[in-house]
C-alpha cells in the first residue's frame, strides 16, 4: 500500500514538473497580456500580405465587365470568387495575370444538382445538361442568363421530372395538375403555377364514380384517408405506397 502511494507520488511529481517547465518554456511571452491569447498574434496577422483587392478595385480598369456583371444574375458572386485573389494583379496588371475558370467542371460547384440547395436556386445535372462543351460556350460568365427560355419544366425541375418519370403518374403532363403561365419560365418566383388544393381534384380520376378510364385504380373518397388531403400520404409525383 505504502509503496504504491510513493510510486504514484513520483508519477505526479514528474507530471507537475513537466507542467511547470512547459508553462515556462513553451507558452509565448505575450500570452495573457490582453486576454487569454497571444498578444503578438495581432501584429503577426496585421503584417500578412493582403491578397484580395475587393470588388471596387476592378472597376477602374474593367469598367464594362463590372457594369455588365453588377446588372445581371451573378451580381452577388464577387469577381474574386471566380478569378481568385487579385491584389497582386491590381498592383501589376500585366505581370500578374489572373486565371479564369473556363473548364466545364468549375460551374457545377455551385450549379450542380444537390437536394440540399434551395429549390429556387438554378441547378442543372452536369451529366445530362448539354454535355461535353464548356459552360461558357453558351453562358457568358458575367451575364449568365439562359440563352433562351427553357421549353421543358424539367430544365428547372429536373428532380421532380425524373421522379415522376418512373412512377405510375409518368404519363400525366405537369400542366394537367399545375396551371402554368408562360411568364413562370421567365420569372419563376413572380409567377407561380397553381397547385391542386382539394381531395376532389384527385377524385376526378380516382373517385369510385369518376368518368376516367377503367384501368385507373379507384378509392372511395368518403372512407379512404378521409381526414387528410391525398398528398399527405401519396407524393403526387410518385404516388405509389410500397
Ligand atoms: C490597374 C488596372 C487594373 C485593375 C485595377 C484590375 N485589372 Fe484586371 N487586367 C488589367 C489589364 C491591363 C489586363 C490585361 C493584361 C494583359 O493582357 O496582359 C487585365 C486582365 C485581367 C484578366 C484576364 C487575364 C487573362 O490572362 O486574360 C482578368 C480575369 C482580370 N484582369 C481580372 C481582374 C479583377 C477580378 C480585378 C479586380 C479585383 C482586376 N482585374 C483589376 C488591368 C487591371
Ligand atoms: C462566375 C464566375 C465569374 C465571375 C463572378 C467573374 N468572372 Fe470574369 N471571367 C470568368 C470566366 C469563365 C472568364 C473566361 C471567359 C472566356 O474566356 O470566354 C472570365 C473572363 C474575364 C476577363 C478576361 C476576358 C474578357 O472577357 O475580357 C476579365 C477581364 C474578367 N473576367 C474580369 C472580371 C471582373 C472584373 C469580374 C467582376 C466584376 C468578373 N470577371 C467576374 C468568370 C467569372
Ligand atoms: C459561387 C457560386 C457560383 C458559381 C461558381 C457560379 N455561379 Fe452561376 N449563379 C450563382 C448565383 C448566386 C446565381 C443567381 C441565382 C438567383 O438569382 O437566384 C447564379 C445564376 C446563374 C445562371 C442564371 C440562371 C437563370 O435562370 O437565369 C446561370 C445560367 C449561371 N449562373 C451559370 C453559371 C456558369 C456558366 C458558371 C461558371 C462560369 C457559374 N454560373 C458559376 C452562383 C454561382
Ligand atoms: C450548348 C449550350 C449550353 C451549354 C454548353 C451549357 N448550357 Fe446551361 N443552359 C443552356 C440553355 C439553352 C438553358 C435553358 C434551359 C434549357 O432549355 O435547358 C440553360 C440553362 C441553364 C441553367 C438554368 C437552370 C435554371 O434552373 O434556371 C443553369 C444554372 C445552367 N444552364 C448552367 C450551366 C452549366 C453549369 C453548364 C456547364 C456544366 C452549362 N449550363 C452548359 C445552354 C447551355
Ligand atoms: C426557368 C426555370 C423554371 C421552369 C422552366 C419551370 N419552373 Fe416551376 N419553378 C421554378 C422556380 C425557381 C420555382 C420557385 C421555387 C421556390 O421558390 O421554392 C418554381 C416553382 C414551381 C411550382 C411551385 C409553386 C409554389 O407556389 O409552390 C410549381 C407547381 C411549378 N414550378 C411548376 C412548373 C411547371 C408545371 C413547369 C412547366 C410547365 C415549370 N414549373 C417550369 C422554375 C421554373
Ligand atoms: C397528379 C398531379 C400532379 C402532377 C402530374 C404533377 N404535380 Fe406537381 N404537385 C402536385 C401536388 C398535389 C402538389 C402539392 C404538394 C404539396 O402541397 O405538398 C405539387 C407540388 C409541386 C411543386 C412544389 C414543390 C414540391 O415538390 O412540393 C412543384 C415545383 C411541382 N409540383 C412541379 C411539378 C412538375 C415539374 C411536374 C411535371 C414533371 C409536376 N409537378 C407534375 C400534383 C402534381
Ligand atoms: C388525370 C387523371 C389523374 C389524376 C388527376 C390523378 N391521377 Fe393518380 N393515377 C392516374 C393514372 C393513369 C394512374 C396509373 C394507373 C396505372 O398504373 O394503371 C394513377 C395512379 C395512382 C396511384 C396508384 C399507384 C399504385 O400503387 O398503383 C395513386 C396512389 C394515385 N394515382 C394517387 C393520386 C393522387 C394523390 C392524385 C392527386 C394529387 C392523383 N393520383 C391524381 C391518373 C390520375
Ligand atoms: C391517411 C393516408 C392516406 C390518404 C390521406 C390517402 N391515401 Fe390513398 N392509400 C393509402 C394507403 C396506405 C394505400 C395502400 C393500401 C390500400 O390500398 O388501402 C392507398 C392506396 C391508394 C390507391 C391505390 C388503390 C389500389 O386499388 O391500388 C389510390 C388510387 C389512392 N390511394 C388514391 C388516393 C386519393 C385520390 C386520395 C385523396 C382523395 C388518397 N388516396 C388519400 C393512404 C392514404
Amino acid at each position: 500500500m505504502r509503496q504504491q502511494i510513493s510510486r504514484l507520488s513520483i508519477v505526479f511529481g514528474v507530471l507537475l514538473l513537466a507542467l511547470v517547465l512547459a508553462r515556462h518554456f513553451l507558452i509565448p511571452k505575450s500570452f495573457g497580456k490582453i486576454g487569454h491569447y497571444r498578444a503578438a498574434a495581432v501584429d503577426a496577422i496585421a503584417a500578412r500580405k493582403i491578397k484580395y483587392a475587393g470588388h471596387q478595385a476592378c472597376a477602374s480598369c474593367h469598367e464594362e465587365i463590372v457594369k455588365l456583371h453588377d446588372d445581371r444574375r451573378h451580381r452577388n458572386v464577387a469577381c474574386e470568387v471566380c478569378h481568385g485573389p487579385a491584389a497582386a494583379h491590381v498592383e501589376a496588371p500585366t505581370e500578374i495575370r489572373l486565371p479564369a475558370p473556363k473548364q466545364r467542371g468549375y460551374c457545377p460547384l455551385c450549379h450542380g444538382y444537390d437536394p440540399s440547395r434551395p429549390t429556387g436556386f438554378p441547378q442543372i445535372d452536369p451529366v445530362s445538361h448539354n454535355p461535353l462543351k464548356p459552360c461558357i460556350t453558351c453562358h457568358n460568365p458575367h451575364a449568365p442568363e439562359t440563352p433562351h427560355t427553357p421549353e421543358e419544366c424539367s430544365a428547372c425541375h429536373g428532380e421532380i421530372a425524373r421522379t415522376k418519370a418512373v412512377s405510375h403518374h409518368a404519363l400525366l403532363p405537369c400542366t394537367g395538375c399545375h396551371e402554368t403561365q408562360k411568364q413562370h419560365k421567365i420569372t419563376p418566383q413572380l409567377s407561380r403555377p397553381s397547385k391542386p388544393a382539394s381531395r376532389a381534384f384527385c377524385g376526378q380520376c380516382h373517385g369510385v364514380d369518376a368518368s376516367s378510364p377503367k384501368e385507373i385504380p379507384r378509392v372511395d373518397l368518403a372512407t379512404h384517408g378521409e381526414r387528410y388531403v391525398c398528398w399527405q400520404c401519396h407524393y403526387p409525383h410518385f404516388p405509389e405506397l410500397k
